[in-house]
């Protein structure tokens, strides 16, 4: 080789050095894969005197090569490169992927090696060439690739050497970006599952004091969450004891006023002048005894939420001035004439129909309106008998610690009775229900049967009948031999009874699965029609 023009661009040149340098400080701060691949085209382009430089890597699933980033002096060519991908066997780049040993091509317009197909797209055409493996511990990922050495002449043997140097490091700091954005959209995935995971718990947690998993809850659920995202107002319908009051506090958790107040007034419990200044507060002097200003519920909720509960048992006048805060946004104080803006939300509940007292002329048409912006009806137990027992278990937890006794749990023959029981009184009732049964169970001990009243445990003399196929005469015959209150609270009595007591009670949840079809239903208890006519009669079922 000797003194050729070749040496002026030797590993030693100020330029290249300046290169090696850069690349260095390059890989060891710059970890992205685009930046990289750019910084390095860009340098080898200058450094190395070519038209063109590209970086190609292989594509081992489609065994492709493809250009990551171009750079040409002609945009358009480097347009055209970047969207080209072509079969790895192809062409120079393709013979050093396969081989691993740079070529250098002098004379590229008769070279047969040349693979013409990329000339034909971008329009250029390929003179001299130099290219070199990137090759890592893996095995060769790619390419770097010089296209026409400027002046015409071909590339010097050293920009061989140099670049074959030079592509060893660019290889790891390509392994070294590919490996960190691996590592990167793992950790994106993560982060988002991470996110989602952490909202689950917080919803779970906001609502955790609800227990429930039947999908009438699921639903109530769903609509909670609708309703805390939004300053919506609400309105709970539900049998007492259903979980109303759970329900307004769950959705202030979960909403944006969660740091502010949640005020709750119970609209039946004041007289009418007692309500209007507990709601809107009074001046001093408004009435006898108002010695001096008082702030209202409204205005201490500011930026919170007032639950108004039993709001169907709201005098007409006092629906009125409601009507005006719902829609004006402003409260007037008793003995004041000058109206106050709040900002408060108002979620409202209550036991009774509201639209039939509309429809009765009890309350007013507009105000329900107002009210039932978003309605969510709460479920009464009996509709959904598969959330007894986790309620159940959840409460038995919380009074036995309460008591400060270990309470074994809830055995399943008595499980068995509280999902049979009609429960009128709802989840109120079943808490008073286990609060007495834990009070009778010994510590260590599961609560057993025994341990229920006897309105749970079907016990003829006590308790409500079910509120279906209601028997007229008892739904004992007397001849089972109960005399009202023969045995002691708890006790079960005699097992002819409670055998009576569940024959019955089959006898009529058959009927009514049936559609009280007696000839069916007699058949699905394995009955004749006549034999089971004579135990409706016993039963004064019908
Ligand atoms: N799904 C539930 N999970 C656990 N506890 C519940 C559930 N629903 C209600 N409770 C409990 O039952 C009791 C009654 O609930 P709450 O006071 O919210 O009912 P309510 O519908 O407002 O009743 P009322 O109409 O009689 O005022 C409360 O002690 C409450 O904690
Ligand atoms: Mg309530």
């Amino acid at each position: 080789m000797g003194m050729s023009p070749a040496s002026t661009s030797a590993p030693t040149d100020p330029g290249r050095l300046l290169l090696l340098y850069d690349l260095a400080c390059a890989f060891a701060t710059r970890l992205e894969l685009d930046d990289l691949v750019t910084l390095v085209v860009e340098q080898c382009q200058e450094v190395f005197e070519a038209e063109g430089a590209s970086v190609l890597l292989h594509d081992r699933e489609s065994d492709e090569l493809f250009f990551p980033f171009v750079v040409s002096r002609d945009p358009e060519v480097a347009a055209q490169l970047a969207s080209l991908r072509f079969p790895a066997d192809r062409g120079i780049a393709g013979s050093v992927l396969q081989t691993s040993e740079p070529i250098r091509v002098d004379d590229g317009e008769t070279d047969e090696r040349v693979y013409r197909g990329a000339d034909e797209e971008t329009g250029t055409t390929t003179k001299s060439m130099l290219c070199v493996p990137l090759t890592t511990r893996e095995g060769t990922i790619g390419v770097i690739q010089l296209v026409n050495h400027r002046g015409g002449t071909p590339f010097p043997p050293d920009d061989e050497a140099f670049l074959v140097t030079l592509a060893g490091s660019v290889a790891v700091a390509i392994d070294n970006a590919r490996m960190y954005a691996t590592l990167r959209a793992s950790e994106e995935r993560l982060k988002t599952q991470v996110g989602s995971l952490r909202r689950d718990l917080a919803r779970q947690d906001r609502f955790s004091q609800i227990v429930g998993t039947s999908s009438a809850m699921a639903q109530v659920f769903e609509l909670m969450e609708s309703a805390a995202s939004t300053p919506i107002t609400v309105l709970i319908e539900g049998e007492t004891g259903t979980g109303k009051e759970l329900v307004a506090q769950g959705i202030h958790k979960a909403s944006s006023r969660a740091a502010n107040a949640f005020v709750a007034v119970n609209c039946a419990a004041l007289p009418e002048t007692l309500l209007e200044s507990e709601l809107f507060g009074h001046r001093r002097g408004a009435f006898t005894g108002a010695s001096h200003d008082r702030v209202g519920l409204f205005e201490s909720a500011r930026g919170g939420t007032v639950f108004l509960d039993e709001v169907g048992d709201m005098p007409a006048t006092m629906q009125a001035k409601l009507l005006r805060v719902l829609q004006e946004g402003e409260i007037v104080p008793v003995g004041d004439n000058r109206p106050r803006k709040i900002d408060i939300r108002v979620i409202s509940a209550t036991n009774r129909d509201l639209q039939r007292e509309v429809g009765e002329q009890n309350f007013r048409e507009d105000l329900f309106y107002r009210l039932s912006t978003f309605p969510i009806r709460l479920p009464a137990l009996r509709e959904r008998r598969e959330d007894i027992g986790p309620i159940a278990a959840r409460m038995v937890e919380t009074v036995a610690k309460r008591y400060e006794k270990r309470i074994d749990g809830i055995t399943p023959e008595a499980l068995v009775l509280l999902e049979r029981h009609e429960w009128p009184g709802n989840v109120r009732e079943l808490q008073n229900e286990l609060e007495r049964a834990c009070a009778l169970t010994r510590t260590g001990d599961p609560i057993v049967p025994e341990k229920l009243s006897a309105k749970v445990t079907g016990a003829p003399e006590s308790g409500p009948p079910p509120p279906t196929a209601r028997p007229s005469a008892p739904s004992v015959p007397a001849a089972a031999g109960a005399s009202a209150g023969s045995h002691p609270a708890g006790s079960l009595g005699s097992l002819r009874e409670a055998r009576s007591a569940f024959e019955a009670d089959f006898i009529r949840r058959t009927l009514e699965t049936e559609g009280g079809n007696i000839t069916r239903a007699a058949k699905a208890m394995g009955l004749s029609r006549v034999a089971l006519q004579k135990k409706m009669k016993d039963y004064g079922l019908r």
